[in-house]
């Protein structure tokens, strides 16, 4: 079996059966192995704010969610965050928030230069949505050296379907395409299990994929909110998920992938589970435990209580029992 010469056809039968599972995650954690050997890096999430203009059906920060306690943090917040992770052993910063034009450029800017000057051997990593190519610029100019933004479905109708009016799947890959010509490092990556979504589509997204060749890749199963109008869907199975990451290892062989918070809400050991079919990156907490109920995507999100230390403590002993070594290190992509 190898994924690399399937065709679309046979993709999405794989994608819909549990049939392969097993033989599909050892070749995926045989390739994992090849290319990082046991190594998960770590990225401190900073949730700069849950502020957002978007009005993205799925999320429970949309803006039409009224229940919502909106909350920004402040330069000394993310310093503070920024100081905490340092010790904690993290070399990359992902500032992620919802699109909110209280950020404007010179603000991300001259905070992005400040952790670069505090922290040169760190990466800092940028998930703000959206933007405007100048802008992109200008982070990168002022030290961004990741960018990530989940294209979320490559299918243009099931786009429209999760997505408001106005918003479209032509200008987040065009935003994708430009944050590779700055020099980003790019991720990009999908729900699994989206309401409507078929087989079929997740072999676009893959396709789509293969011609991004982002070098992060994140994926996690969709979880319904309580307060969106998508409350009522059935959310993405861990099984699905697991064996879409084990399918992005064996066609991405150096893609960083993350073992998401998302798959860990749906199953105590999902996150080791995703690590054991080829997931090579966790992204715990940095947020103020304080803002981080308030941050919530998706209803019974994990890791809303504990401080930063406890989740890096928690993770390395989850990572470990998988069989797999916590490093400390800016983790960039290894190149083709
Ligand atoms: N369930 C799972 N993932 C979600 N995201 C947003 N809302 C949900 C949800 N209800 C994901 C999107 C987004 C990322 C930050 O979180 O894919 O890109
Ligand atoms: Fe946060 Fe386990 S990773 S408590």
């Amino acid at each position: 079996m190898d994924i690399n010469i399937m065709t679309d056809r046979e993709l999405a039968e794989i994608i819909s059966t549990d049939k392969y599972d097993g033989e599909l995650i050892a070749q995926a954690d045989r390739v994992r192995r090849e290319n990082y050997g046991t190594d998960v890096y770590l990225r401190g999430l900073i949730e700069i704010c849950n502020v957002c203009k978007n009005d993205c059906l799925y999320c429970g920060i949309r803006r039409s969610n009224g229940h919502v306690d909106r909350y920004r943090l402040s330069r000394e917040d993310i310093m503070n965050c920024c100081e905490n992770g340092y010790a904690l052993g993290f070399r990359t910063f992902v500032l992620q928030g919802g699109e909110d034009p209280y950020y404007s450029d010179g603000v991300i800017c001259s905070i992005v230069s400040e952790i670069k000057e505090k922290y040169p051997d760190c990466a800092v990593t940028l998930s703000l949505g959206e933007k405007e190519r100048e802008s992109y610029a200008a982070y990168r100019a002022a030290g961004a050296d990741r960018y990530l933004l989940r294209h979320e479905t490559a299918n243009e109708e099931h786009y429209a379907r999760l997505h408001p009016e106005g918003m479209s799947l032509k200008h987040r890959k065009d935003c994708l395409f430009i944050l590779k010509e700055l020099g980003y490092q790019v991720g990009s990556g999908f729900m699994v299990g989206s309401p409507w979504q078929t087989a079929e589509n997740l072999v676009e997204d893959l396709r789509f994929l293969q011609t991004l060749e982002p070098d992060m890749i994140g994926i996690g199963p969709f979880i319904p909110h309580r307060d969106t109008p998508f409350r009522d869907f059935p959310g993405g199975t861990l099984e699905q998920t697991v064996r879409m990451v084990a399918i992005l290892r064996l066609m991405f062989p150096y893609a960083l992938i993350p073992s998401t918070t998302a798959l860990g809400t749906i199953h105590p050991l999902g996150r080791e589970m995703g690590l054991k079919a080829g997931a090579n990156v966790v992204m715990p907490n940095l947020s103020p435990v304080r803002v981080r109920k308030l941050y919530e995507l998706y209803d019974n999100k994990i890791c809303t209580g504990e401080e930063a230390a406890e989740c890096r403590n928690c993770l390395e002993n989850r990572i470990t029992n998988a069989g797999y070594k916590v490093v400390s290190a800016r983790g960039d992509v290894k190149k083709r």
